[in-house]
């Protein structure tokens, strides 16, 4: 059985979590790879939500470990919340089911500042970021002045490397963005004792996985938000600030890209975006909100209202070509089901011109209209249904055509919020 890698295909909130919960019952490690507290997985256990940002769902499974890898930014005073949670929960969180990379870098306070200050100050230019400070973070990563893990343990460095990082960044607040300054006293301070409690777990997880990979372990490699929100391949500037696709698996945790499997791409049914950036099959009106409604769709992290529409196989096909998905999850079907017909775009029009292939400037994407095919409905609630074949014929349909125009096999359906709301037509770990 292969690694695997578990990416989204759209703006985030595909679903992933739950696909990764449910595969993680097959595999002995899960290793996230990029983003931070901008991530949000709802769980629901024993009947109670709970709202996770740096730790995945297979935490909630016994005998696996949950990986945090080097390419994550971490803000200690989250993850020590989401920790006390989950213990809280009968959950208890041990240096044996969970470690964080030494290599990750910290979100400080002045990155979440920074983060809002900046949003604040763009007014119409806005990314809409989560405010979770993860584009300042990374910006410091590049730049050479942030602050890894490794460096929160040794309070002489700690303290060194705050004073030489932290006059910049006061300057930048007080003058660029004019807010007041952070204390640097107050920070090492409140990370000091971060950092003492997060000692039992950090680990170099680049050797952690790799000894599992060598001892015949499986891994899965799980990213967050989506392929359209990597800094590199999404719709830049509208992205968030690292490789959510399948390329930073292995960046991210310093496992070689010929160990760390098959791709399994997650797509919603239909497509949402969270803050700004171009949309081209977004619906504005009634049809928007019916998506909105039956599909929930409030962010996990902020509790924006999220941006709904149909799905964009372009946008798909892409995914697929940058991943090299072998497969999909498709999520959420059941929350189609009452519509009269269903679109998906298949090209765009841009300028008059037909466009087959994924703009990457955001200004074109932005100019482009969607071409639709349009497929009949089905009225029929499939959420219960337990094979593919038992679905109604148009919901079958539906599917055969995200097949057809995304060029790879649907291997998993989800029809429903719990676990058991799954449907495998194939599974890729078997
Ligand atoms: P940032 O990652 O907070 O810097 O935000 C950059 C962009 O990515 C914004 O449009 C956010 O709404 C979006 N974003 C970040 N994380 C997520 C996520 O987990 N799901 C969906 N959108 C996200």
């Amino acid at each position: 059985m292969p690694n695997v890698v578990v990416v989204g295909t759209q703006w985030g909130d595909e679903g992933k979590g739950r696909i990764v919960d449910l595969i993680a019952e097959r595999v002995e490690v899960v290793a996230r790879y990029q983003g931070g507290g901008n991530a949000g997985h709802t769980i629901i256990v024993g009947g109670k939500t709970v709202i996770l940002h740096h730790i995945h769902s297979g935490i909630l499974r016994e005998g696996k470990l949950s990986v945090i890898g080097n390419g994550v930014v971490v803000d200690p005073g989250v993850l020590l919340e989401e920790i006390e949670t989950l213990e809280g929960m009968g959950f208890p969180v041990t240096e044996r089911n969970f470690a964080l990379s030494d290599s990750a870098h910290v979100v400080m306070p002045y990155h979440k500042e920074i983060d809002r200050g900046r949003e604040r100050k763009s007014g119409k230019s806005k990314i809409g970021t989560t405010g979770r400070g993860i584009g300042p973070v990374y910006e410091d990563k590049a730049a050479r002045r942030g602050i890894k893990v490794s460096q929160l343990l040794n309070p002489e460095t700690f303290q060194r490397r705050l004073m030489e990082v932290i006059e910049d960044r006061n300057l930048y607040l007080e003058h660029v963005l004019q807010m007041e300054p952070v204390s640097a006293d107050k920070i090492f301070q409140e990370y000091s004792r971060y950092a003492e409690r997060l000692t039992p777990y950090i680990k170099n997880t680049t050797v952690l996985i790799n000894e599992a990979l060598s001892a015949g372990k499986r891994v899965l490699f799980e990213g967050a938000q989506g392929t359209l929100l990597d800094i590199d391949h999404g719709t830049y500037p509208y992205v968030t600030s690292s490789n959510a696709s399948a390329g930073g698996a292995s960046v991210g945790t310093g496992v070689s890209p010929d160990k760390t499997g098959i791709v399994m791409g997650v797509t919603k049914a239909y497509v949402t975006r969270v803050g700004e950036g171009p949309f081209p099959t977004e619906e504005n009106g009634e049809q928007g909100e019916k998506l909105r409604t039956h599909g929930g769709e409030f962010g996990a992290t902020t509790g924006r209202a999220r941006r709904c529409g149909w799905l964009d196989a372009v946008a798909l096909r892409y995914a697929v070509m940058v991943n090299g998905i072998a497969g999909l999850a498709v999520t959420k079907l059941d929350v189609l089901s009452g519509f009269d017909s269903i679109m998906i775009c298949t090209a765009y029009k841009y300028r008059g011109e037909i466009l087959k292939e994924f703009p990457l400037d955001s200004d074109v994407l932005r100019g482009c209209e969607p071409v639709y095919e349009e497929l009949p409905g089905w009225k029929e609630d499939i959420s219960k249904v337990k094979t593919v074949d038992d679905l109604p014929h148009n919901a079958r349909a539906y599917l055969d055509a995200v097949e057809a125009l995304s060029g790879v096999p649907t291997w998993i359906v989800s029809l429903g919020p719990s676990r058991e709301d799954v449907v495998f037509k194939h599974d890729p770990l078997a």
